[in-house]
């Protein structure tokens, strides 16, 4: 067991969820978000934290031994607020893990850092980036930055290229990026099981029979995702017609993402 989970983006969609179910991971879950989140429920530390705020984030980190790393920006905006939160904010939090001897970090990447694939395309973990939006590229950044931070000083990141994560599937792309809650779950679980992790990119799906992407190389983690968007389906379909084939949420692995303006400032 950890002794001091720290979690960030506690007070987004996934992070309300990772609150309520992964203080078993740690003696202590230490919550935190540029918003307000509290009050602090029982083994819990709340802590107001703008990630742009390197010495903010430094005493943020202290005494954490893993960290699951969710806060951010995490739709498309102009490149300031992506560069606060995602650029500025990751580099923070991993200055912080090294100077303060935190050794494993759960990361919250993104789909939208392979987004220009097509959806007839089948990707492992070799296949070259091709982000879609600059959040995509911000992601990206954080991939690479989490592969120096591992190869020069050791700590071990998962670099979870999180699909969909919602309690249900909402559209029929979702019905290849689908990441339930409780695979969601007993992933973050077996990041900090594993005696050795190392730095792989994962993608965080679940076993759904509509399936883009291949996570045989991460065997390794004894992760096993239990649950299939299959069983959403008729609902899904029965929502909505059928996009064009050549609309780009029926087209590109990242959707609509793909078309969204850049914004400079
Ligand atoms: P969200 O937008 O609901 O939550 C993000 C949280 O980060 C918010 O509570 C926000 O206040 C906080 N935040 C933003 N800027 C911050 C800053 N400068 N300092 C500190 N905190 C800041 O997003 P969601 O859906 O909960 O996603 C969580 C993470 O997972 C994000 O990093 C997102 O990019 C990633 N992700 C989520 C997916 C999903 O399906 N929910 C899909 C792919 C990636």
């Amino acid at each position: 067991m950890l002794k001091r989970l720290l979690l960030t983006g506690a007070g987004g969609g996934l992070g309300k969820m990772a609150r309520q179910r992964l203080g078993h991971l740690a003696e202590t879950l230490r919550v935190s978000d540029i918003a307000d989140i509290g009050p602090a429920g029982p083994n819990e530390e709340c802590v107001q934290c703008d990630l742009g705020d390197a010495r903010a984030v430094e005493l943020l980190v202290e005494g954490c031994d893993g960290i699951v790393h969710l806060g951010g920006q995490s739709v498309e905006d102009k490149f300031s607020v992506i560069a606060n939160a995602n650029i500025h904010g990751v580099f923070h939090l991993y200055e912080a893990a090294r100077k303060k001897g935190c050794k494993r970090i759960f990361f919250a990447s993104s789909n939208h850092v392979i987004g220009l694939y097509t959806q007839d395309q089948h990707l492992d973990h070799t296949a070259p980036p091709r982000p879609d939006t600059l959040y995509g590229v911000s992601k990206h950044f954080a991939e690479g930055l989490a592969q120096m931070y591992h190869h020069r000083f050791g700590i071990e990141t998962a670099l979870v290229r999180i699909g969909s994560c919602f309690p249900k599937p909402v559209d029929r792309r979702m019905l290849a990026t689908w990441l339930s809650p409780d695979d969601f779950v007993s992933l973050v679980e077996r990041v900090f099981a594993v005696p050795r992790l190392g730095c792989p990119v994962i993608y965080g799906v679940s076993d759904n029979d509509d399936c883009w992407w291949d996570n045989s190389h991460v065997s390794y983690l004894g992760w096993r995702p239990k649950d299939n968007s299959a069983v959403y389906r008729d609902e899904v379909y029965a929502k909505a017609p059928p996009p064009a084939k050549d609309a780009p949420e029926a087209y590109y692995q990242g959707g609509l993402f793909v078309v969204e303006p850049i914004r400079e400032e």
